[in-house]
């Protein structure tokens, strides 16, 4: 997929952000509080629309900016803090993330694009002085890219980098924590699966093998135990996954048998890369449906699975909730967390029509959602040209 430098409107939402968009939801920002010594500089990367270093020296900030693709909408994505080897690596990472947020935006049906940013350092560094540079990073995009937390980041950073651009969303007492709402759509998600695997989207009955009992896992453990469902917990902490023991009825393994466990669906909520030759081979689950991104460790493991008779359900449909929600701080009207919850849906929607898709045409169900959030980007890059 190429990308474009996008001027105009699409869907009712101005594809390259403007005020329009974050009228009225976000703190004004305090131009006084701008760091001084960023540097920006661009780094050229094919196909995508623009990727940014920037450096900060009085805050030790060594960051970058990737911009996928804008064509349905400003890029939204989470700020990383990781203690990467390299740039390089950053780089790979950054990458990788912001196309994953164009086709995540797509499949929702929302009217963002992919991007994302990852601050290169250890989290225990982390600075206010930091911050601020980032922030003015952030407003050095224009509004094409809007930042919030991620992997290491956390509300009160995005409320320092608010001070400085009004270009983020997640902040406190708006939309809140994702993670509900993210589980919320898993839960959707196993639904849709539960109903092309088993017949019935019913989870009643149900063997959910949860790797991952955090922030995600728990809430979604629960309700799958709600309905019916048995939950057999492993977390790599054991006192989180005897908590969602105790609280769903249901046990603990450790995180060496999970994978393997007889059960009927694998619910992966940890990391990434867990779907991978070994856990392809032991896999005793029907259906994957879970919340961590980057599930499959390469590319070819969604084929593999297709080989098995597992029903996989792409990671990136499956855990776009808390990207709902929070593009609902977006909307003119500001957030309502009801617009938000009667949004999600759309999840289980989408994966019935890529289940469907995948069927139909014999590909696996990673290559059907690709192909499915790329028709949206595509048809509004052809609807950009004219
Ligand atoms: N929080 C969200 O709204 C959201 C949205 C989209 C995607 N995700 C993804 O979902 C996953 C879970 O997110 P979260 O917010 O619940 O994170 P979290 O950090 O709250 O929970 C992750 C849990 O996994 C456990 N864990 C780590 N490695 C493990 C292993 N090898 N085996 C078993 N358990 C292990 C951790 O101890 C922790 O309890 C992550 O991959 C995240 O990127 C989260």
């Amino acid at each position: 997929m190429g990308y474009s430098e996008c001027t105009g409107r699409i869907g009712g939402l101005p594809r390259r952000v403007g005020a329009a968009i974050m009228h009225g939801l976000a703190t004004p920002p305090s131009p006084q509080k701008a760091v001084k010594m960023l540097e920006i500089t661009v780094i050229p990367v094919e196909g995508y629309q623009r990727v940014c270093r920037g450096i900060d020296p009085e805050s030790g900030l060594h960051a970058i900016i990737a911009v996928h693709n804008t064509v349905l909408g400003p890029a939204l994505g989470g700020m990383r803090m990781w203690p990467y080897a390299s740039e390089e690596e950053a780089l790979t990472d950054v990458k990788r993330l912001s196309r994953g947020m164009t086709y995540k935006a797509s499949c929702a049906g929302l009217n963002l694009g992919g991007g994302k940013s990852v601050i290169i350092g250890d989290p225990k560094n982390k600075s206010k002085e930091m911050f601020e540079a980032m922030g003015m990073f952030v407003e050095s995009f224009q509004g094409s890219y809007i930042t919030a937390e991620d992997v290491n980041t956390k509300v009160e950073d995005m409320a320092i980098v608010n001070t400085v651009t009004e270009y983020v969303v997640g902040l406190a007492g708006k939309s809140d924590n994702p993670s509900p709402k993210t589980a919320w759509g898993c839960y959707l998600g196993l639904k849709a699966a539960a109903e092309e695997k088993f017949g019935s989207p019913d989870l009643k009955g149900l063997t959910v093998a949860l790797e991952g009992a955090g922030s995600v896992g728990r809430v979604y453990a629960d309700l799958i135990a709600k309905e019916g469902g048995k939950i057999i917990a492993a977390d790599i902490k054991e006192k989180a996954a005897n908590r969602v023991a105790e609280s769903t009825g249901g046990s603990v393994v450790s995180p060496d048998e999970i994978r393997s466990i007889d059960c009927d669906v694998y619910a992966p909520c940890a990391l990434g890369g867990s779907v991978n030759d070994e856990t392809i081979a032991n896999l005793k689950a029907r259906v994957i449906c879970g919340a961590a991104n980057n599930q499959l460790l390469r590319p070819e493991h969604g084929e593999k699975l297709r080989e098995r008779g597992v029903l996989y359900a792409p990671d990136y449909v499956v855990n776009a909730g808390g990207l709902i929600n929070v593009y609902h701080e977006l909307v003119p009207g500001g957030y309502k967390e009801e617009a938000a919850m009667a949004q999600m849906d759309k999840i289980r929607q989408n994966l019935l029509q890529i289940f469907q898709l995948a069927r139909e045409e014999g590909i696996c169900t990673a290559v059907a959602a690709d192909r499915f959030g790329e028709a949206r980007v595509l048809t509004a890059m052809e609807q950009a040209k004219a």
